[in-house]
């Protein structure tokens, strides 16, 4: 039975059982996530503190600027990952390919990937403002012994086995699905564990908080403009309040305690969306439906969209279920 005094050890061995496949290997790679996150949170929570502020100079995949948090995180998830020997491949954010593990073990029967995005807003670590990271896990397609391909990373997001994510707010959590419910865990710093706090975590049906960068507007999709206006205007419950912190992990938290949306639809500077496929919109579509929430491109369930590479991006809609549909419904009728 989950109680609140419950740690995420206890949790995870606990349910187990639920998974489909009782091996044990998923629950090793669920605690090496949570040993990985507990070393990141460490470095976040000191980063006012030390000379680790400010790019590294280093430009990612995505032409983006590399904090040197993104770094060091990107190198603990894969470094903890590897070294014990849980999993067969990863694919992060902050790579450009994916890697395969290679087992100096001959019996290495590892299964699962991991794809991962070591630390989500970055941009809102020199302000002390919320960051995270998002995991996701599938079981390999192809064969297990011999080295992962992509075909193993492309899956739909309707295959994952596992996601969730880490928010290094005011406390850390960590947030997990295995397919069964969602469940929240807040890390007591004085003595380092993860304990059950928010047990099967629910989207409100509805809400009145709309997340998004409102600087775009010009460029969004008509259907998103006008879905903007229509939480904007005075009728019923609305208007709705506009939140937007610009760490999806933490917009997204926020919304699933309180009820709201967060859209990244298209605009001429992200053609395709901002947000990646692989890394932050399905693990986070997953943890959304798991919660009774919704998730979309304004058209089709993010995870059913079929990948076609590693570092896609996705216009991405994604909330209380009443919200995005009300927001599809504008896509609809508006379209682009
Ligand atoms: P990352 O730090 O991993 O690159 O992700 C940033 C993402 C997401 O967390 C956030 O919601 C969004 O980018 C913010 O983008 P804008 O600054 O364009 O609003
Ligand atoms: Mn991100
Ligand atoms: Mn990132």
């Amino acid at each position: 039975m989950s109680s609140k005094n419950q740690t995420l050890g206890e949790f995870i061995i606990e349910n187990q059982s639920a998974f489909r496949y009782t091996s044990g290997e998923l629950s090793r790679l669920l605690n090496s996530l949570r040993l990985a996150a507990k070393v990141v949170n460490h470095e976040v929570n000191k980063a006012g503190l030390v000379d680790i502020l400010g790019a590294a100079g280093d430009v990612n995949i995505q032409g983006e600027n590399q904090q040197k948090l993104d770094v060091y995180a990107n190198e603990v998830f894969i470094k903890t990952l590897t070294k014990r020997n849980i999993v067969c491949g990863i694919a992060s954010e902050e790579e450009d390919d994916f890697i395969s593990i290679n087992s100096q073990d001959e019996n290495h029967q590892n299964k699962y990937i991991v794809l991962i995005d070591p630390l989500d807003g970055s941009s809102n670590i020199d302000v002390n403002v919320s960051v995270g990271t998002i995991f996701s896990i599938y079981r390999r397609v192809t064969p297990v012994g011999t080295p992962v391909t992509i075909e193993d990373f492309l899956q739909k997001g309707s295959e994952q086995v596992a996601a969730g994510y880490i928010v290094y707010g005011t406390s850390t959590m960590l947030v997990y699905t295995t397919g069964h419910g969602v469940n929240g865990f807040t890390l007591n710093p004085a003595i380092g564990s993860f304990y059950l706090s928010h047990p099967n975590m629910t989207f409100p049906e509805t809400g009145n908080i709309y997340s998004v960068n409102e600087g775009n507007y010009l460029d969004f999709p008509l259907g998103i403009k006008k879905y903007i206006k229509y939480c904007q205007e005075e009728e019923g419950d609305r208007p709705y309040t506009s939140r937007y912190i610009g760490s999806l992990v933490s917009d997204f938290h926020r919304n699933m305690i309180k009820g709201g949306i967060y859209m990244y639809p298209k605009g001429s500077r992200n053609p395709d969306g901002k947000l990646r496929l692989l890394y932050e919109c399905n693990p986070m579509a997953f943890l959304a439906e798991q919660a009774g929430g919704k998730s979309s491109d304004g058209y089709i369930r993010t995870l059913d969209v079929v990948p076609t590479s590693l570092h896609q991006r996705v216009p991405f809609i994604c909330g209380s279920k009443k919200m995005v549909e009300k927001a599809e419904e504008f896509m609809r009728e508006f379209g682009e």
